[in-house]
């Protein structure tokens, strides 16, 4: 997982996060990886693990769909703001590559000291961990807060003390649908990107402009979440679907209209996040 990040942010592209939301996300991400022929993480959020199955069964399935689909390109399956330290180390222990401790609520000590615990726990298994500082605005999955940008000293103490591999700093971004125009902090980007050398993570990036995800990736993003804008393609089509069907209850009628959509939106992304890079 580290040598792709590596390599996307020497080479100024990035690998897209898409986060799961169940069975039919993963079948569609992993066919828009494997026709772009690019590298995909797959994110689930620790707030919607139980939904979704426990992490043993997400890493389980996700591995099974990868093998029974004879995906090739390189899937890398990772814990999106998990809550706790305990959390984390299930998820290790279950088979994820890479997990996230989100510690930005938590004053800087303590975030540094539980994403350290993390850290220890997840290298000795060969998974890679990505921190966070500050507060990205907005609403995920019930989680509501406000834009608190990161500070420089914070990222650069969290980075080094804890060891992070990647480094999310909140920057103006903003989880769900923004209400107005995104407004990132380029200068600050610019100060974290030549203080600390490791990949940084870009959340919230439903609702940024192509241009704004450029600049984002030529300042050291190699890694970027994205989950609001295939829910509302994923949602759009199905309410289409049945609005214009009303009589249809044949739930695999029902969804595959829905499928192609999550699936177009997770190539259109993909092809965003690597437009400095050739795809193969
Ligand atoms: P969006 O829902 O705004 O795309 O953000 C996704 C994200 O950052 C997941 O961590």
């Amino acid at each position: 997982m580290n040598t792709f990040i590596q390599e996307a942010k020497q080479s100024h592209y990035a690998i897209p996060q898409i986060n799961v939301n169940g069975l039919i996300w993963i079948e569609c991400i992993l066919k828009a990886a494997e026709k772009t022929r690019s590298p995909i993480i797959l994110g689930t959020t620790d707030k919607v693990i139980e939904f979704l199955g426990g992490y043993d069964f997400i890493c389980k399935t996700i591995k099974n769909k990868v093998a029974s689909m004879d995906i090739t390109v390189p899937v890398i399956i990772h814990l999106d703001h998990g809550l706790t330290v305990e959390g984390c180390k299930q998820a290790v222990d279950a088979g994820y590559d890479s997990v996230m401790f989100d510690g930005s609520k938590l004053p800087i000590e303590e975030n540094i000291a539980q994403t350290k615990e993390i850290v220890e726990y997840a290298h000795k298994h060969q998974v890679i961990v990505e921190g966070e500082v500050g507060a990205i605005g907005g609403n995920e999955d019930g989680v509501i807060g406000n834009v608190q940008y990161a500070r420089l000293e914070d990222c650069i103490r969290l980075a080094e003390e804890a060891n992070l591999d990647t480094l999310a700093p909140a920057l103006g971004s903003v989880h769900g649908k923004y209400q107005g125009e995104p407004n990132l902090g380029f200068d600050e980007m610019q100060e974290i990107q030549d203080a600390i050398n490791i990949p940084l993570v870009l959340h919230g990036a439903s609702g940024i402009s192509d241009e704004d995800l450029v600049k984002a990736i030529k300042l050291g993003h190699a890694k970027i979440n994205f989950n609001t804008e295939i829910n509302i393609a994923w949602s759009q089509q199905l309410r289409q679907t049945l609005t214009d069907n009303q009589e249809m209850f044949n739930p695999q009628q029902i969804l595959t209209p829905s499928k192609a959509a999550i699936q177009e939106t997770v190539e259109s992304i993909i092809y965003k996040c690597l437009s400095n890079h050739q795809v193969e």
